[in-house]
């Protein structure tokens, strides 16, 4: 089992942006625990991020050629405006599940569309960190 976890803009930022929304733990810490979860379970794991919609594109295509099974992706303010991660992820056919540190639904009416949503497989809202892992455990049954 080989996943991909794709963070787009901002999430480089965690532990600094708005620490009452995202938290206190930094994005070192996230990749961290999530590489730490997939070892114990004989999981292969990338974790990458971008500021870019285009890298994070090219980083889907690249899923595509590297024979990845699962994306675990929070595509940050792009969940909410891009067209194309959602016409690259349909391009790729893997299986994706769309992961939010926060509560999406609880928050501002330009949040609540979501482009990556119409090919995601489960989204995952509200649950701080622990979202990543859970999308990694459900890609991997
Ligand atoms: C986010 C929610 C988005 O609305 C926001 O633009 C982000 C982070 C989250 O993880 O809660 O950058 O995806």
């Amino acid at each position: 089992m080989k996943i991909l976890v794709l963070n787009g803009p901002n999430l480089n930022m965690l532990g600094i942006r708005e620490p009452d929304i995202y938290g206190k733990s930094t994005y070192k810490d996230l990749v961290e625990m999530i590489e730490s979860h997939c070892s114990s379970k004989g999981i292969e794991v990338q974790c990458l991020q971008s500021n870019h919609e285009g890298t994070l594109v090219d980083y889907i295509q690249q899923a595509y050629f590297d024979k990845v099974d699962g994306i675990v992706i929070n595509p940050g303010a792009y969940t909410h405006t891009s067209v194309a991660l959602l016409d690259a992820l349909k391009a790729v056919q893997i299986p994706t599940v769309e992961v939010h540190i926060s509560a999406v639904n609880e928050r501002e009416d330009f949040r609540q569309i979501s482009y990556v949503s119409y090919i995601a497989k489960k989204t995952i809202m509200g649950k701080g960190f622990d979202g990543y892992l859970e999308a990694i455990d459900y890609l991997n049954n």
